[in-house]
Parts: C-alpha cells; structure tokens; sequence
C-alpha cells in the first residue's frame, strides 16, 4: 500500500524523522531557512499530512491551496499562534503540538536570562573582553540579589509554574498573575495578585502566556511604568508579548534596569534593531528548547501527532480537540 504524501517544512532530529520516515511519504525542505508560503504551498500540494515550524505561517489559504484530502497539521512548537486554528478546525484539520517536553528546557532558559540580567553575566564576559577589567572593586558591576527578591510570574501554567519551582530553591518570594490560573504547585509558595500589584512588588517580571489578542503588546509603556526602576523583565514565551519600541525607552531611560529576551518581534531581530546599542539587554536566539533531549523529545511528539493524524485517529497532543466533535 502506498505511503500518505506528507510534507515536512524544515529537518528535525533524527528521533522524529525516523519514525516519519517509516510510515510516510516524506518530502522534507532541505534548506536551513524556512520555505516561505510559496514554496510550502507547492511542495505540499496533494499532501495528507504537514509537519510545520513555528517559523511557518499556516492559514485557511494554505490549507486549501495543499488540498481538501490534507488530513493533519502538526507543529514542532508548544505555541501554535503560527497557524489559524480556527480554520483548521472549518476544514475538519486536527493541529497537534508538543506540550510538556519543553517546560524544564524553557524554565531552565527564564532562569539563565534573569541571573545573566541581574548579575550582569554577558556585560561582565564583554568588560573582560574589551580590557575593561582594571582591578577588583567594591562598586565594580554590582546587580540584584536573587535570596529574599520578589519574582513576579506572568502566566502560571506549565512554564510559569517550573520557574517558580527553581525560584523557590533561590529563596525567592513568588507573585503570578494568570487570568485562567492553574492551580497550585506542590511544594512552591506562589501567591496570586492582580498584573499592578505584581508589577509595583516584583525585582524580576517573567513573561509566560501565550501570544493571543489579549497578551499583544502586553508589556507596553504603561506596564514597564509601573516595574520597579531597578527591576528586570525577561521573556521566554512569544516576540509580540513586548511592544519592543517601549521596551528599548524604558532601557534606554534606565526606567528598568535591564532585560532578558529570548524571543523577539520579528525573528530574527535585525541587526540594525536600536535594542542591540543597548547594554542593558541580553538577547538570544529563541532557544529555550534548545536542549538536546528537548528538541529529540519534540521531534518524537510531532512525528507521532502527524502520523495518528494520518491514522485517523485522535492526535496524542491536539490543540483543537473541537475537531473531533464536528466529526460523523
Ligand atoms: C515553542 O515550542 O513554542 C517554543 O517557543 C519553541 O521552542
């Protein structure tokens, strides 16, 4: 019998491309940056199942343009603000994506960003680097105190609540707020409060909410207004989340002290971007996942909602289990 015709927007690891490679027909873009609409919509023409990045933008357009017998849509990311859900959803398309396999990873990242930012880790390797070490002095590169500081939690689902598990063992006091929250976490003393109160008590503010209408430049002018001037603001979750122009004002101004970015909008940030002047900022590449079980882990998680979704049956991680209700 004739493998399904899926089509694969960039190479993963070797985990998930086996399992892949084993079921289906695969068609997988070769090249390191991402194929662009165009290109997905040719090369996945006629195709059953698709295995996209958060770097690729699936609309309903897409998806009738690949075809009426395209039977899933699976994404390599927790996030998934990169595909119209809702149209999939019209079109009877079940979109999975891998959630869980990245909380420690991406935790593990928050965490590395606020104490790079607030020991002055990156601003300390550059000052060595750029002969400006002259001697050891007791007012030389000071930053914030981690025991007894207040970290404040936006988003306390998976992630927010990982970070406040490592907060804890740093003898952090923990605020969140979360709109929809989770529920406690065992073992971590996090006391909710509304985004003002957080914002006025926190020395760290750590952005983990999805990007949606409600979260877009969330973190705007007023919002940096109300942060303490020597406190730190990091985010891990989504680019758009910051309103990137008030950010660099209030860096600039010294308004906050500093900031730790994983994410930025857009991806990858230019290289004429004023924020990279700045040297109370510490940008990476959006590789909170990075790690190397993680990203296997994810790969395996993508590989196998595609592949139940060409199955037919219900995907393991899907984030429009509606789908399934609209089904005869
Ligand atoms: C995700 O999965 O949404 C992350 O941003 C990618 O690591």
């Amino acid at each position: 019998m004739a493998k399904p015709k899926v089509f694969v927007t960039r190479v993963i690891l070797d985990q998930g491309m086996n399992l892949i490679a084993g079921f289906c027909d695969a068609q997988v873009w070769p090249a390191e940056l991402p194929p662009g609409r165009e290109l997905i919509v040719e090369r996945a023409r006629g195709a059953e199942g698709l295995l996209c990045l958060l770097t690729d933008t699936i609309d309903g357009e897409i998806m009738d343009a690949i075809g009426p017998q395209l039977k899933v849509i699976s994404n390599h990311a927790v996030g998934f603000d990169n595909i119209a859900v809702a149209d999939a959803t019209a079109r009877g398309i079940p979109v999975g994506n891998t959630p869980g396999i990245l909380t420690d990873a991406t935790a593990d990242m928050a965490f590395a960003l606020l104490m790079a930012t607030g020991r002055q880790v990156v601003a300390g390797d550059r000052t060595v680097r750029s002969g400006g070490w002259k001697t050891w002095s007791p007012s030389f590169m000071l930053g914030a105190d981690f025991t007894g500081a207040t970290l404040g939690l936006v988003g306390f689902g998976r992630i927010g609540r990982a970070v406040a598990r490592r907060a804890t063992g740093f003898g952090m006091h923990i605020l969140y707020y979360d709109p929809q929250p989770a529920g406690s976490e065992p073992g971590v003393a996090a006391e909710p409060a509304d985004l003002d109160a957080l914002l006025r008590a926190a020395d760290f503010v750590s952005i983990h909410a999805p990007l949606n209408e409600e979260t877009r430049h969330l973190v705007d002018a007023e919002f940096l207004a109300k942060m303490k001037p020597t406190a730190i603001l990091v985010n891990t979750a989504r680019g758009p989340i910051v309103d990137q122009k008030a950010l660099y004002e209030a860096l600039k101004s010294r308004r906050i002290f500093a900031a730790g970015l994983d994410v930025t909008d857009p991806e990858p940030l230019p290289m004429d971007s004023p924020l990279l002047e700045l040297d109370n900022l510490v940008v990476c590449p959006h590789i909170a996942s990075a790690s190397w079980a993680t990203r296997a882990r994810m790969s395996l998680m993508a590989a196998e909602n595609l592949i139940a979704g060409l199955k037919g049956e219900r995907l393991p991680n899907c984030v429009n289990p509606e789908v399934y209700a609209a089904m005869p």
